[in-house]
């Protein structure tokens, strides 16, 4: 059966794990090359296809007039993880943009699996519930008559998104869905979903499709080729849905306000060849982004912790970028932190501040210099992010006793000076010439943000993924220490295992089992339990895969395997040492 091209492994970083910060970027660079170029046998579904371009400009025709009755009308953006953050920050900015012009209503929300508590911490139980998902979409729209629906997943797999998809179906003369994703729809999940009568995505894909085919509902789904870290979606798939969700409601934002027309307009792909000129020039820094990854994998190694310190949008990139450490690198929470200027203020989120209620901790720069720079140690990293319009102060004394990275968005060519206590200085000019030959001046300007904010998340997430490379958490290109915290983990981790082991499929969730249950034993009501049971054990046991991985390959007991684990800092080193035993 042919895997979803977002569960595969990509060829280009099999070695990705022994390879040096300079090499990793380079391999993460022709990663992100194939969200532009397309990807195997799909080439022709990519990003510059015409049926890609032609949605697109669908609807953003459809948000445009959507925008123009705001009182009637809502556009609800919704997603799992990565997914929910970027709906988050494009109804963040879509808003603010309408309230700072008085002239509309502000029409967008978002909605994201497990709340805004998901905005910080990943909440992947939530995603498995297609019910609750269309209940949320139910409550968000209830006073309003047309709605346009974007969901957005992409693996094509998340039951919360399928639940609400199903929902738009069956009520169409409100909803007009659109399908965000980068699977080929028969590519979409197949596992039956829990509590759902069986249904899996894939059927409801089969209930879409034809709604589609008469124009009432939308799929947009660029092949990008599988992640450089296998499964990581936050990263090229973060990426092309970042690209997507502007090239249709930035320019629908500007007509709807007037001023902008179809002529002063850019194409839809002059926008996505300048993000593609926007990626280029990132990677032009690549001794600079590797240098990053050097310090950053230092902290991380020596134990240290990184903060990422940033304003407005660009710091919410940082705050998406270091959210899915934990589920992909089985890291700490405390080890990648972020402080924003501003705090929850800055942050706009619909639930507010919640450190209120003891859900999250106080975020903001204020508390950063007052009360986190007190306890830093020599091993602690800070990665400031700073612009053209604002540089982030840091005031405590302590400072000078950790290592900083500046990250500069230059976004209109002004050099700003150096803060002068950076051990690194990235400075991101974003390639106006180039974009000046693609979209007219005037409106280029209305890119600015979005463009430094793309830039920030390529470079981000090329630091914490080699930072955590370097720290021995992945194991070639395969993520070996997720949390199985949700249905599609637990079965990415069971196919990781049949890669590296002899076990067939039955076999290696027995494993799984063992691990969950610290059992070499297993009882006819653990083999029972449903896998929503056995995700909620996994979301607090550390080590299951690794240590299921080295049952595996050694035939051990479960003690034995977490002896062999505790002997190693590197998770990597010790299946790497372990399967090279074995062959
Ligand atoms: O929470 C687990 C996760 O895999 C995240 O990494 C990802 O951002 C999220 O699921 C959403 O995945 P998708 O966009 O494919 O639904």
């Amino acid at each position: 059966m042919e895997k979803p091209v977002t569960e595969r492994r990509n060829p280009i970083t099999t070695n990705i794990d022994v390879s040096t910060p300079q090499e990793i970027v380079k391999l993460l660079e022709s990663c992100d090359s194939e969200i532009f170029s397309g990807w195997g046998k799909y080439k022709d579904q990519n990003v510059f296809s015409d049926v890609v371009l032609n949605t697109i400009a669908t609807v953003q025709q459809l948000a445009t007039s959507l925008m123009q009755d705001p009182v009637r009308s809502a556009v609800v953006l919704s997603g799992c993880g990565t997914s929910g953050r970027l709906a988050f920050l494009l109804a963040r900015a879509m808003n603010s943009r309408l309230k700072e012009t008085g002239s509309n209503e502000p029409c967008f929300r978002y909605i994201i699996a497990g709340g805004d508590e998901a905005l910080f911490t990943s909440q992947e139980l939530y995603e498995d519930d297609p019910q609750l998902g269309a209940d949320l979409l139910e409550k968000a729209t209830v006073e309003k008559s047309q709605v346009l629906y974007v969901g957005i997943t992409c693996g094509l797999s998340a039951p919360f998104v399928a639940g609400q998809l199903d929902y738009c179906i069956k009520h169409l003369t409100k909803y007009t869905p659109v399908l965000i994703g980068f699977n080929p729809s028969n590519l979409s999940r197949k596992t039956s979903i829990e509590k759902w009568g069986g249904k899996s995505f894939y059927d409801v894909m089969k209930s879409y499709l034809p709604v589609v085919a008469e124009g009432k509902a939308f799929l947009i789904n660029p092949i990008v080729g599988p992640e450089a870290i296998c499964g990581s979606s936050r990263m090229k798939g973060g990426s092309i849905t970042k690209i997507i969700l502007e090239s249709i409601f930035i320019p629908a934002l500007l007509q709807s306000l007037g001023g902008f027309n179809s002529l002063t307009m850019p194409s839809i792909f002059n926008i996505i060849a300048g993000y593609q000129a926007v990626c280029r020039s990132v990677y032009s820094k690549s001794a600079q982004i590797a240098e990053a990854i050097e310090l950053s994998g230092t902290c991380l190694q020596s134990n240290g912790h990184l903060y990422y310190i940033g304003h407005d949008s660009i710091g919410i990139m940082s705050l998406i970028d270091a959210s899915e450490c934990c589920p992909t690198f089985g890291s700490d929470p405390t080890d990648v932190n972020v402080y924003l200027d501003g705090g929850y203020h800055t942050l706009a989120n619909q639930e507010g501040d919640l450190s209120v209620q003891n859900r999250g901790s106080d975020i903001s720069l204020k508390y950063f210099n007052e009360v986190v720079a007190k306890h830093f140690e020599e091993s602690d990293l800070i990665v400031v992010l700073n612009d053209d319009e604002r540089d982030v102060t840091l005031t405590s004394p302590s400072l000078s006793k950790c290592k900083t990275i500046q990250i500069h968005l230059n976004s209109f060519g002004k050099t700003k000076p150096q803060l002068q206590i950076n051990n690194s200085f990235i400075n991101l000019e974003m390639p106006w010439n180039e974009i000046s030959d693609l979209i007219n001046c005037k409106v280029a300007k209305e890119w600015s943000t979005a463009f430094c904010e793309f830039a920030a998340k390529l470079v981000l997430n090329a630091i914490s993924t080699g930072a955590h490379i370097l720290k021995g958490k992945v194991f070639q290109n395969i993520m070996v220490d997720l949390k199985l915290s949700n249905n599609k983990l637990y079965h990415r981790a069971i196919g990781i295992l049949t890669d590296f082991t002899e076990l067939s499929q039955e076999e290696a969730e027995k494993q799984v089992l063992r691990v969950l249950y610290d059992s070499d034993e297993l009882s006819q009501e653990q083999l029972c339990q449903p896998i929503s049971g056995r995700t909620q054990i996994a979301k607090r046991t550390p080590k299951v895969l690794p240590t299921a991985l080295l049952i595996g390959i050694n035939k051990c007991s479960v003690s034995e395997a977490r002896q062999i684990l505790s002997g190693h800092i590197a998770v990597r080193k010790a299946i790497a040492d372990n399967v090279r035993h074995t062959q």
